[in-house]
């Protein structure tokens, strides 16, 4: 199977965690029928510099023609802000990227790595947040102005049927329980539409439990009691600030992972941890958020659960015996960048070679 994979390394971290995510591609196309083929898509703050731009339309062509993009992450400290990260919201726009994918797992051998208290944790935290990514305030519509500014926050009917389609279909597949949608029904007019075709749409997925919860108490419950949700479907806002609250939860946002999704069309897939300028350069980012990004990609884009799970098993295993700095042990080996991916990759290797 050849499958062509737009890399897009940006900016501060992303070079360095993105040849992590490579390597572990590569280590699946030397064990499986896999074929890749990776096409430099640069984008971000330092190809602005050059160009003037942070998406040049060479890169946007890569991205559009092949079958993937991993991406790293953009933003420099020495540019305003927005300046590189506008990119993200170009490719968003311009592919129809609706869903926005964020598991968050806390790996059983890291609960002492969670914020939270023990008696909060309880039984685990295994959420996947479902954000919808094109639609309400991030469509952008609005002014600017001396006196007063305003922005829209508006919603289709299409748009929010798409998302929590998507998000009923995701918790049939992975066998939850129960799906929780998050709004402000109390007060807006575009989530008491969402909130109408939510439950429009339970009608038509009669396993599945679904409850409604208002932003502000789920920011609470969400440290309160984690373990009570599986599926979490959202609006682009809300989405944004809860999976953050969420990243957290797993032990370090270098763990975070995301997919940018259409289903069936070129998505992509990003750790959630952003540029870091503070560590860039210093080979000590945490690569685990992008490995678990390609995990995404073999699960989202490619059909391939099985790798998935793989991806996500060496990862774990590979925590019993060295971790990078944002979730060192006293009793292992802390390691860099490079080598806890080769360490993943190890792993990976024996894995797939049974
Ligand atoms: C994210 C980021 C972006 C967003 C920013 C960089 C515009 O915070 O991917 O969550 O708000 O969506
Ligand atoms: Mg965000």
């Amino acid at each position: 199977m050849k499958k062509t994979i737009a890399i897009t390394r940006g900016d501060g971290c992303g070079p360095e965690v993105v040849n992590e995510g490579i390597k572990i591609l590569k280590i699946v196309s030397e064990f499986t029928d896999y074929d890749f083929e990776f096409k430099d898509a640069p984008a971000g703050g330092e190809v602005w510099k050059v160009f003037g731009t942070n998406l040049p339309e060479k890169s946007f062509d890569t991205i559009k023609n092949s079958d993937a993009l991993l991406f790293g992450a953009l933003g420099l400290p020495d540019l305003p802000p927005g300046i590189a990260e506008s990119a993200i919201m170009k490719i968003r726009q311009s592919l129809d990227l609706y869903v926005n994918l964020r598991p968050v797992k806390l790996y059983d051998i890291l609960r002492e790595k969670c914020p939270l208290k023990s008696e909060f944790i309880g039984s685990g935290i295994d959420i996947t947040f479902v954000r919808e990514n094109t639609e309400g305030l991030y469509k952008n519509v609005g002014n600017l102005g001396e006196d007063s500014a305003e922005n829209l926050m508006l919603y289709t009917r299409d748009g929010c049927e798409r998302i929590i389609k998507f998000a009923f279909e995701y918790a049939k597949r992975k066998g939850h329980k129960i799906l929780t949608s998050v709004d402000k029904a109390n007060l807006l007019n575009t989530s008491k539409l969402w909130r109408k075709i939510f439950h429009e749409m339970s009608e038509n997925y009669s396993n599945i439990e679904t409850e409604d919860i208002y932003i502000d108490a789920f920011t609470q419950w969400l440290i309160r009691a984690p373990h009570r949700f599986q599926t979490v479907v959202t609006g682009n806002m809300f989405g944004d600030i809860i999976s953050d609250e969420g990243a957290f939860l797993i032990g370090s946002l270098g763990m975070g992972s995301s997919g940018n999704i259409h289903p069936g069309k070129v998505s992509m897939y990003e750790p959630i941890h952003g540029s870091a300028p503070d560590i860039a350069g210093k080979g000590i980012a945490n690569p685990i958020g992008t490995i678990l990004s390609v995990k995404l990609m073999f699960e989202e884009s490619f059909n391939s659960i099985e790798i998935g799970n793989e991806v996500d098993k060496a990862v774990e295993e590979s925590l019993k015996e060295g971790r990078t700095v944002d979730i060192k042990s006293e009793k292992l080996k802390t390691l860099s960048t490079e080598e806890m991916g080769d360490l993943i990759a190890e792993q990976l290797k024996s894995r797939l070679k049974k």
